[in-house]
């Protein structure tokens, strides 16, 4: 099957510049691209010579799971500051649970993660099993993850998300910006969804 890259109604935003949104976008289509293109290739080799194509082909199985993890993460980002800065419902599901697991201190929390060391992604993870979340971070974007669980809120600190506008020391001024610019709203459905 063919991944399609997903088109997101972004209003403009405070603290990421247009420009900063439109390089993002490009390589967002850019792991859409590579994801499928990869696909396509391993379909040849899968019914090529596997034996011959072993080291080509392990690579390629490595490499797919990064660009998938690049194609969902963002569109997780990006949707998250659709319909233009929203602050959480205060009655929520959500902020209710939030507050449980992590009294007042879930931004500080998340802020810090975001501030690892590395390329990756802060993510918050909602595990129905047990009743709680998990905050966590993944290195580039497929590793590290709490596996079978679904993203409530995904925070992108690779360089290219704030470089631009931040430089390579910004990260935190950016993970402020980013906090700045989300539509709750979005991750309030989401954990409606995973919470069902
Ligand atoms: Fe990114």
């Amino acid at each position: 099957m063919t991944y399609q890259e997903k088109k997101f109604d972004l209003p403009e935003l405070e603290g990421i510049s247009k420009k900063s949104v439109e390089e993002h976008l490009g390589l967002y289509a850019g792991y859409v691209k590579n994801f499928n293109a990869i696909s396509a290739k391993l379909v040849e080799y899968a019914k090529e010579d596997t034996e011959k194509n072993a080291h080509a082909l392990s690579e390629l199985i490595r490499r797919r799971s990064f660009e998938f993890g690049g194609m969902r993460l963002h569109e997780l980002y990006f949707a998250q500051f659709e319909g233009g800065s929203t602050p959480p419902t205060t009655s929520s599901a959500l902020a209710e649970a939030l507050k449980r697991d992590y009294q007042e201190y879930f931004e500080q929390y998340f802020k810090a993660i975001g501030l690892m060391r590395g390329p990756g992604w802060a993510l918050l993870y909602w595990d129905k099993e047990a009743g709680q979340f998990l905050a966590g971070f993944s290195g580039e974007q497929h590793q590290g993850h709490f596996v079978t669980l679904p993203i409530i809120l995904a925070l992108d600190v690779w360089e290219h998300a704030f470089i631009l506008d931040y430089g390579a020391q910004g990260k935190g001024k950016y993970i402020d910006a980013f906090f700045k610019n989300l539509n709750w709203t979005v991750m309030e459905e989401r954990f409606s969804l995973a919470s069902k």
